[in-house]
This record gives structure tokens, C-alpha cells and sequence, in this order.
């Protein structure tokens, strides 16, 4: 096929003339791929799919019937620009309940489509070309397309075990502390399950007010922590001088579909946020933005998520212990982050965790998410479907069995 005559329009961040001709075959399509072969060689054998990053449960019952009440009220059929009273106040009112932060909903609080747009929007109030946002790896990217669709460029820093999964500042040169505007922190972490502690935020804000960068701490999964109770940046002292936190509603409240979830803290930078989302859409429909204020104000729901991907870990960490895997509870988040094998007792050697992960895929039909960031990991993630707790022993079981017959080096 030859190219359109705009093939040469397409801007360079995307790949310029080069744009959709890529050959590269991403993460999710290998896995994809190895999926559907090993439906194929092993028609009569199901998946047991560790990889699925999303919530297995629809939103509570009580949600979705506010939801179809809110859905006939005219007052929401309009644009709702940076968002009603309502969903601010009940965001406000969670964080002061859960953490102790207080926030003035009309200035400190903005709600947006989901986490992953306000992430993508903020390096917009900050990064100018040859500005640096500090990311760490592997983690979530968005914040880092976003930096560089500006000129701006990422530092990473590594989250490895032998730094207990939190970055370690003291690589950074003088140069890269004077070109840092931004600081993207993600805790409880996906994918390693770290979560941050008292002492850690409170290093991130002398280094803040040192170095003069705002910090965004990603807080998606903050309500599913297990080693410590759900625990805010912004309830550190200084926190709400330096930076924003980005919650979301689509981990701890089963709501990942319905693209809701809220910025907060620092009043001038959520005045930021405000102005580029403005410029960039008009607002979640405000029967969304009703039911999910009306899920906020029942504590029950996060709890009862937490104690289901609590319980399902504790069963899978035990799982792959027997298998020889070093797993250990996570402190956060439905992810358990375990050293990849090496090899197989057949003198099958693995390079990397991409390479464990697809032959867990096309021979044993096991499905995990390979991370090679930072030393060869897996992702097992427990949002499997599974409808009772028999279902989920039935699952773990199966996955013994095959796990045991592989003879997995380590
Ligand atoms: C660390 C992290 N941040 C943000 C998001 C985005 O979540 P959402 O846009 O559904 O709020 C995700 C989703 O997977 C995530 O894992």
C-alpha cells in the first residue's frame, strides 16, 4: 500500500514520517499472541490468566442503582466543565475521613475522566522543552509520553529490591536536580506492590523544597493497601506545599470502566490541572460524577475490595511459594512482583522475564505480565474471575499443578 500524501505531516513524537510503519511488536500484543497459541495447542486446557490489570467485579449494586436514578435527572444531561459541587465535596470529605487532609473542595479538589487523563495532563502545566520529569520504573508511563510530547525528557529511576522499591535520589547529578520540574511518585506501587512510608514522603519534600520540582503522587491504588492502613501523601506535613495527589475510583471501588477519579492539593497547581483539562474536555456526565460521589461516602466498599484482593493474594503467595518463586505479600495494589525463573530442570535457560513469561503462556497456559525494567520480574495479578472462594482454590490448584511439573529454576 503507498502512503497517503500526509504521511509526511505526522509529527515527530509519534514517530514523523515513520509513523505506523513500525515493526516492533509490543508487551501486550506478544502476550496477546501467545494467548491464542495456546488456545490453539492446547484447545481442551484453560488459561489461568494472572495478566489482566483491571478490577474482575462490576461496580457495587448500591452505585449502579444511583447511577440509574441520576441518569433520568435533566440537571445532569449537560456539560459538566471541570466538574459539580458534589462529587468535589464527597472527594473532600473521603480524604478528610480516610487520611485527616483537609481540603477546601472549591479550590483543592478537581475531578477528571479517570486517573490516566489527569496524569497525561499535567506535565502540560509544567514542562517547557528540556525540562525533566523524574519517573520511576517499571511503572506507569503516561506522565512520560506526556513529557516528552513537550520537549521535555524522563529520568528514570530504577525500583529495584535491593533498594526496597523505592528510587534512590542519590544517583542525581546537579544538572539533572536543576532541569527536574517534575517528581512522579505511584504508591502503593504498581507493579512491585511497595507502599511508601512517613519517612520516605518526608525525604520527597526536603528534596522538593531543595530542588524547587513539584511532586504527583499517584495514588490509583491507594485504598488497596495491606501492610499499612490506606496512607496519603498529602497527610505528611509540607505535602500540600510541593504538589498534587491522583486518586481514582476504578481500583478500589470496582469502577474502572465508569472514568472517574479526582486531583488534589496544592491549590494553584490544581487551578493548573483545571485550566488544561478545560482546554482539553468538557467533564464526566454528571450522573457519573453523582453515583461515584455517593460510592464515596460508603467506606464499605473499598474495605470489602481490599479484603477480596487481600485474601486472593495471600492464597496466590503461598501458590507460587511451593512452586520456588520468593514471594512474598505485597504491601499494596492486586499485584504480586516476583524474581522471574532462570530456567527449567531440562537445562531450558530463560533470558529475561519476557522470555519465563511466554513459555508460562504457550506451555503451561499461565498468563503473567513480564517486567524487565529493573531486573527480570513477573506480574501476577489476582483479578482473575472467579465467582466463590471454592472457585479461587480450584484456580490455585490448577496453577500448583502445572507450576510443579514445569521444574522452574530460580
Ligand atoms: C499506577 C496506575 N495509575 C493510574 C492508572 C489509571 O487508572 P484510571 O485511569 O482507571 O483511574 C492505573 C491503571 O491501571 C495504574 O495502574
Amino acid at each position: 500500500m503507498s502512503d497517503p500524501y500526509f504521511q509526511s505531516l505526522f509529527a515527530d513524537r509519534i514517530g514523523g514520517i515513520n509513523y505506523g510503519k513500525g515493526t516492533e511488536i509490543y508487551k501486550f500484543e506478544k502476550i496477546k499472541r501467545a494467548k491464542r497459541k495456546a488456545l490453539a495447542d492446547f484447545p481442551s486446557r484453560p488459561l489461568i490468566d494472572f495478566g489482566i490489570g483491571e478490577n474482575d467485579a462490576m461496580a457495587p449494586e448500591s452505585v449502579r442503582r444511583r447511577m440509574a436514578e441520576e441518569i433520568n435527572k435533566p440537571e445532569n444531561r449537560g456539560y459538566m466543565d471541570n466538574g459539580n459541587a458534589r462529587f468535589k465535596e464527597a472527594a473532600a470529605a473521603f480524604m478528610q475521613r480516610t487520611f485527616g487532609v483537609k481540603l477546601d473542595p472549591v479550590t483543592q479538589v478537581n475531578h477528571s475522566i479517570g486517573s490516566k487523563p489527569a496524569l497525561a495532563m499535567l506535565p502540560a502545566c509544567f514542562i517547557n522543552p528540556g525540562d525533566i520529569t523524574l519517573m520511576t520504573v517499571p511503572g506507569y508511563p503516561v506522565a512520560g509520553t506526556h513529557t516528552r510530547y513537550y520537549g521535555g525528557s524522563v529520568f528514570r529511576l530504577p525500583l529495584t529490591a535491593e533498594n526496597n522499591f523505592l528510587p534512590n535520589f542519590d544517583e542525581l547529578t546537579p544538572d539533572i536536580w536543576q532541569r527536574t520540574k517534575l517528581l512522579v511518585l505511584n504508591y502503593p506501587n504498581s507493579p512491585t506492590g511497595k507502599t511508601a512510608t512517613r519517612e520516605f514522603y518526608e525525604r520527597v519534600i526536603t528534596l522538593a523544597k531543595k530542588h524547587e520540582f513539584v511532586v504527583v503522587q499517584d495514588a490509583a491504588h491507594a485504598l488497596l493497601s495491606y501492610d499499612q492502613p490506606p496512607f496519603s501523601f498529602l497527610a505528611v506535613p509540607g505535602a500540600m506545599e510541593v504538589g498534587v495527589e491522583v486518586y481514582s475510583l476504578s481500583k478500589g471501588y470496582d469502577m474502572i470502566g465508569w472514568r472517574i477519579g479526582w486531583v488534589c492539593g496544592h491549590e494553584r497547581i490544581v487551578r493548573a490541572f483545571a485550566d488544561v483539562k478545560d482546554n482539553s474536555d468538557s467533564g464526566q456526565f454528571g450522573a457519573i460524577q453523582n453515583a461515584a460521589a455517593a460510592a464515596l461516602d460508603d467506606d464499605e466498599i473499598p474495605r470489602r475490595t481490599r479484603a477480596k484482593y487481600m485474601r486472593r493474594l495471600e492464597k496466590l503467595v503461598a501458590t507460587l511459594s511451593r512452586a520456588g518463586f520468593a514471594a512474598k505479600m505485597p504491601g499494596g495494589t492486586y499485584f504480586l512482583y516476583v524474581p522471574a525463573p532462570k530456567g527449567l530442570a531440562d537445562g531450558t535457560k530463560f533470558e529475561n522475564a519476557e522470555a519465563a513469561s511466554q513459555y508460562l503462556i504457550t506451555q503451561q497456559s499461565i498468563v503473567t505480565v513480564p517486567w524487565d525494567d529493573a531486573g527480570p520480574f513477573l506480574r501476577f495479578s489476582v483479578t482473575y474471575e472467579a465467582e466463590s472462594e471454592a472457585a479461587e482454590d480450584a484456580l490455585m490448584s490448577a496453577a500448583a499443578d502445572r507450576l510443579a511439573q514445569c521444574g522452574l529454576l530460580f
